[in-house]
């Protein structure tokens, strides 16, 4: 990856890169030119550490803007690292995480390729991000052995039917999950059997919090 710094040797350049590839909250900041908050700071660590983070939080605290740097972190940290974002609803898709996306490229210091509406390639055909709506389960299978992150905005919203091709996908490979919450509608989730109960059932009743396993 290039950098802007020109006073480093190559070795030094080479050094930098791969401690920024390794770190998502020094790639927020060095390649997206972001300053996180500290909650945004621990959501990248979880997701770079844990297979699975759950975050409920308040509208507005910066879910979205956080996973947004996630999907462009792990699309550059593996060379075959496959994104998949996915919320209830295709307006949702567009219109929240990839319309953050398409933010973050823009003020990027990484050319990244061009990207689609919901959609990004970056080394080729192996390495890309694809948002979609949890309508289309079937785009969960086929990613055994890959390095996987899979995103779920408004997860509550998701039916169980995907959750199963989610726990497909997650039993090889190096897969991450990452579930996103609004606090409020955790409520209705006891009944509903899923990675979600597992993880927010016992999640406190604080304004925002992480549950990793
Ligand atoms: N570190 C940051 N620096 C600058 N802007 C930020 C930062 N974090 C979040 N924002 C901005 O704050 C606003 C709210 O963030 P975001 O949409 O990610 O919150 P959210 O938790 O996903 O909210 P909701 O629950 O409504 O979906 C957005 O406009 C986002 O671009
Ligand atoms: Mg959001």
């Amino acid at each position: 990856m290039k950098t802007k710094n020109s006073s480093l040797t190559a070795k030094e350049q080479a050094t930098f890169a791969k401690k920024v590839l390794n770190d998502p909250v020094l790639f927020a900041k060095k390649i997206l030119s972001v300053e996180l908050w500290e909650r945004e700071v621990e959501i990248l660590q979880s997701i770079k550490t844990h297979r699975r983070t759950a975050v409920k939080a308040c509208h507005g605290v910066g879910k979205t803007f956080t996973i947004a740097i996630a999907t462009l972190w792990w699309l550059a940290r593996y060379p075959d690292g496959i994104v998949l974002t996915t919320s209830p609803t295709e307006r949702q898709v567009r219109t929240q995480l990839w319309s953050e996306i398409h933010r973050m490229l823009e003020r990027s210091k990484f050319p990244f390729p061009k990207v689609k509406m919901t959609e990004l390639k970056l080394r080729d055909d192996n390495n890309f991000a694809i948002g979609f709506s949890t309508n289309q389960a079937e785009n969960f299978q086929g990613y055994h052995g890959k390095n996987v992150l899979i995103i779920a905005d408004e997860a509550p919203g998701i039916d169980s039917g995907v959750w199963d091709a989610v726990a497909g996908t997650m039993a090889g490979g190096n897969v991450h999950i990452v579930m996103l919450a609004i606090r409020l509608s955790l409520r209705g989730l006891s009944s509903t059997p899923s990675p979600m109960n597992a993880v927010f059932g016992t999640a406190s009743r604080s304004l925002h919090s992480i549950r990793r396993t």
